[in-house]
């Protein structure tokens, strides 16, 4: 698709950026509704970040998402912030407005939408077990408080982090080693990993499945492979599974409506694209 002098764009930030698949998702939406914008990768070093983004507004860019290793830094820059943005600390959409910055955290929103479209709505009283403490486990513990969900257990490798964490969210969240995580499946209705076994080159996820709650949902936000080891064993054991893949996809949704004017739909066709993508073959 060819672009005017008048093109909206945007693009997406982080060091390295050439594994991102956002500029494919992006672009995707941008020849479906034949827009005049473009998409664009940013490879900017760690150093060089607040500099860079500074210089954005008056280059004409609607704003970015922001990833690995920025979306601290893009928070401190931020002159707005949304209440998920607030909540881990953390900004992976930037729009700028009026001179302004604002900064939001859309991985809460597509974790949610990601459940949701999957049929897994209100999760009024439920417990959750999310496994890991990172800056992902943050995003995934404020979008099932948001949910309703009564009681997570955050069980983590280091058991500080874990801590900090429940720490933070307060009385509803709670902290378990590493070693304690089968004792904390009998009663749990969701399970998410967040940590990145499992994913493509990192050792896999060792979860004895034999305790979990009959019933329970299991979600994994790594998407490469789209089907870890883990929503394997849980389908073969009849439980509801949630891939990574449409978090991904639904995180991108705001930032898109706010920078190009449309609202984007997480299709089938845009699925089977990034699939695609994914498998190397588009
Ligand atoms: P992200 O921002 O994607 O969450 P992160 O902050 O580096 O990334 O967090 C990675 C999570 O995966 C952490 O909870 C980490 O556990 P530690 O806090 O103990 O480091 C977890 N993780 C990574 N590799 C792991 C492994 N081999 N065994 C257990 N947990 C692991």
């Amino acid at each position: 698709m060819t672009i005017s002098g008048k093109a909206k764009i945007a693009g997406v930030i982080g060091w390295p950026i050439g594994h991102s698949l956002s500029p494919a998702l992006h672009g995707f939406w941008i020849g479906q509704h034949q827009l005049d914008a473009a998409y664009v990768p940013f490879a900017v070093r760690p150093e060089d970040f607040t500099r860079v983004v500074g210089l954005m507004p008056a280059q004409g860019l609607r704003g970015a998402n922001v990833t690995l290793p920025h979306k601290e830094a893009a928070y401190l820059l931020c002159d707005e912030r949304d209440e998920a943005a607030v909540a881990t600390g953390a900004v992976n959409t930037l729009v700028f407005e009026g001179g302004r910055v604002l900064g939001r955290n859309t991985d809460v929103f597509g974790f949610t939408e990601a459940l949701r479209e999957d049929g897994v709505g209100d999760l009024s009283g439920k417990k959750a077990v999310v496994l890991g403490a990172g800056g992902a486990a943050r995003a995934i513990v404020f979008a099932l408080l948001s949910m309703g969900v009564a009681r997570v257990v955050v069980v983590n490798r280091t058991i500080a982090k874990a801590q900090s964490l429940a720490v933070f969210f307060g009385a509803h969240v709670e902290a378990q080693a590493w070693e304690n995580v089968s004792s904390c499946l009998a009663d749990c209705d969701v399970l998410v990993n967040t940590t990145s076994l499992g994913m493509k080159g990192q050792p896999d996820l060792q979860l004895d499945l034999g305790k979990l709650k009959s019933g329970a949902v299991v979600s994994d936000i790594v998407y490469r492979p789209l089907e870890t080891n883990l929503l394997q064993q849980a389908k073969a054991r009849g439980h509801r599974i949630v891939g990574g893949l449409g978090m991904l996809l639904h995180q991108a949704r705001p930032g898109f409506a706010a920078w190009f004017g449309v609202e984007p739909q997480v299709s089938p066709a845009l699925r089977a694209h990034l699939v695609s993508v994914l498998e190397g073959r588009a």
